[in-house]
Formats: structure tokens, C-alpha cells, sequence
């Protein structure tokens, strides 16, 4: 495959930071815009001199000043991965998601029109409607904003789509689920993996929302870039909507007790937002394995000892 020019928005992030790791290794050259409101330089420091690692473009996808002179740079493909990514401050302050959600995917949109460029939008699972089912929820599951969070990314979604109907602009929306590994934050804004390991490292009590029967699809973060990174890579995704996860789901409980072991770390609190809650998440990626011949390969036991090496080398520096 010949070697692309690629940008990444919120390529400091913590999924971002993987997707440009698995892009140099594929031989890519690689831009990174992000504007470090939940990123951090730190996550790229292994990356940076790589011989195809380009530029770092500390912008906001809200100014399009900014877009306007990085897309001169004749980008073969743009991830978009900048977003707000909290559900509950999405609730909390809704202006914030939808403008760096919406508007921040409509200006980048534009640019990708205007120079045309692949677009690949990082969506995510919280977009779907409830669903019980053990097979799994699949692309044709019927969706729901039950935040403005999902509500947001729905909306964006369908401008991305819109562009490949009326434009003929390659784009890919996909919808990864709940991803875990090295590199997520282990405090409260970070996944439910890296704040149950973390606690657990620093003996605190491991804090379950509701009743910890909800269940959820968790996806290494290693395996979440391989997709992202291929689903830029085929034209056959051009035009789709694409779903990963790992194909199993855990209950929130079963979860602390293969973290820490000692069940009377566990407590269970009041859920702040239970109707943004979902009670289970299990991801059919059935579609990503037909057209991009992608599967996890990490097991869940694998990446929970992946990602406590790596928390416990942090806390060691
Ligand atoms: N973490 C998950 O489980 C998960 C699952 C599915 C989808 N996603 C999606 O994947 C993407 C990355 O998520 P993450 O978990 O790595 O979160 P993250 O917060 O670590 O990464 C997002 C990055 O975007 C940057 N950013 C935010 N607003 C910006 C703006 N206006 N301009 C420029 N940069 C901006 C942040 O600084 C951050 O580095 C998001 O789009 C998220 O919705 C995440």
C-alpha cells in the first residue's frame, strides 16, 4: 500500500494517540490536530520521532482558520476523533458537546469536500437504542439520543453521510464500543477499566453505579486503532456505517470482582444520570469482519493485565 498523508483530530487523545501509532507503523505520514483540552503531549512523546511523524497542531476543530491552512497540506484521509466524549457533562452543559460534536464535524466535513478527502468519523455504541438481545447489536439496531452526548454524534453522523449522497465524498461513520486500555485516564473522566485498576492499585473502593447488572461490550484500545485505521484504508466502507467491540459482554459487577479480586472493595452508589444509563451493550461486528476482515484479538483478561502494567509503570514515574 503506498504511504498516505494522514490527519488525525484529537490524535493526543487517549483512543487518537493509538490510531497514530498504528498509522506510522503502517508506514503512513502523520498530522496531529488536537487542542489538548483532554489530550496531552505526554501520549504522543513515543511517537514523535518517528520518521513519518509530521506535525503537531495544538487548534480547536471549531476554528476554521486553523482547518483552513492545515488542509493545504494535501491530506489523503482525515480521522476524526476530536469530540467531547463525557455523557455527563454532556448533560450537565449540552452547548459544549454540540459545538465541538456537531459544528467542529461540520467544519471538518467542509474541508474534507473541499480538498476531498476520506473522512472516517469516530462515532460510538451510546448512539444505540436499548436491545436485550444476545445476538448482539448490530448497524440495523434502531437508535436513540438518549444524551446529547449520542444525540450529538447522531447528528454529525448524518451530515458525514449526507456528504457521501450528495457529494460523492468517501466517508466512513464508525461506532466503536466502550474501548479500555493504556493511555485512558484513570480518574473520573476515564473508563470504568482504568478507574477499577486504578482504584484497585491505591486500595480505594471500587464505585459501581446502579445496581452493577448493566452490561458492557469492552474493546482493547489496540484492537479499537486497528479497526479505525483499516476502515480508512478500504473504499468498500465508503458510504457505511461500521460497528467493533469485542463481541462478549460483562456485567459492571463481574467486572470489579475480576479486577480486585476482594469483593468487600465493591460499592454500589446512586447512579447521578440512571436514564442515561444502558442497561446492556453487546456488539455484533459482524459487518466489520464481512468487509474489513477485522476481529479483536485481544482477550478481556489479556487487556485488563496490558493496562494495569502500564498504570502501574505511571505511578511509578
Ligand atoms: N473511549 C471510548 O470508549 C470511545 C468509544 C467509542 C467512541 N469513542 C470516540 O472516540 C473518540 C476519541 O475518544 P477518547 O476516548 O480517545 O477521548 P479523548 O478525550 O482522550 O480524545 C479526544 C481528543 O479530542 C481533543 N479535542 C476535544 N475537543 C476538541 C476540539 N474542539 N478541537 C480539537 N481537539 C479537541 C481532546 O483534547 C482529546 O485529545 C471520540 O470521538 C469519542 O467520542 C470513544
Amino acid at each position: 500500500m503506498k504511504a498516505l498523508n494522514i490527519l488525525v483530530t484529537g490524535g493526543a487523545g487517549f483512543i487518537g494517540r493509538w490510531v497514530v501509532d498504528r498509522l506510522l507503523k503502517d508506514g503512513h505520514y502523520v498530522w496531529v490536530l488536537d487542542d489538548l483540552s483532554n489530550g496531552n503531549l505526554e501520549n504522543l512523546v513515543d511517537l514523535q520521532n518517528h520518521k513519518n511523524y509530521q506535525d503537531f497542531v495544538n487548534g480547536d476543530i471549531k476554528d476554521i482558520r486553523v482547518l483552513n491552512h492545515l488542509f493545504f497540506k494535501k491530506f489523503d484521509v482525515c480521522y476524526h476523533l476530536a469530540a467531547s466524549i463525557n455523557v455527563q457533562d454532556s448533560i450537565d452543559n449540552p452547548g459544549k458537546t454540540f459545538n465541538n460534536d456537531v459544528i467542529g464535524t461540520f467544519n471538518v466535513l467542509e474541508q474534507c469536500k473541499r480538498h476531498h478527502v476520506k473522512l472516517v468519523f469516530m462515532s460510538t455504541c451510546m448512539v444505540y437504542e436499548r436491545a436485550y438481545s444476545d445476538d448482539g447489536i448490530s448497524e440495523m439496531n434502531s437508535v436513540k439520543p438518549a444524551s446529547p452526548y449520542a444525540g450529538s454524534k447522531l447528528a454529525a453522523e448524518n451530515m458525514v453521510l449526507s456528504y457521501y449522497y450528495a457529494y460523492d465524498l468517501p466517508v466512513t461513520v464508525i461506532r466503536p464500543f466502550n474501548t479500555y486500555g493504556p493511555f485512558q485516564k484513570t480518574d473520573g473522566e476515564g473508563g470504568v477499566v482504568a478507574i477499577f485498576i486504578n482504584n484497585m492499585l491505591e486500595d480505594k473502593p471500587l464505585k459501581i453505579y446502579g445496581d452493577g447488572t448493566q452490561t458492557r461490550d469492552l474493546l482493547y484500545v489496540e484492537d479499537c486503532a486497528r479497526f479505525v485505521v483499516e476502515s480508512g484504508y478500504s473504499d468498500k466502507v465508503n458510504g457505511e456505517v461500521i460497528n467493533a467491540g469485542l463481541g462478549k459482554d460483562i456485567s459492571i459487577n463481574e467486572l470489579a470482582k475480576l479486577i480486585v479480586k476482594d469483593e468487600t472493595k465493591i460499592k454500589h452508589v446512586t447512579h447521578i444520570h440512571p436514564q442515561s444509563e444502558i442497561p446492556k451493550l453487546l456488539c455484533d461486528y459482524s459487518k466489520a469482519k464481512a468487509l474489513l476482515g477485522w476481529e479483536p484479538e485481544y482477550r478481556l483478561e489479556e487487556g485488563i493485565k496490558k493496562t494495569e502494567t502500564w498504570i502501574k509503570s505511571t505511578n511509578l514515574l
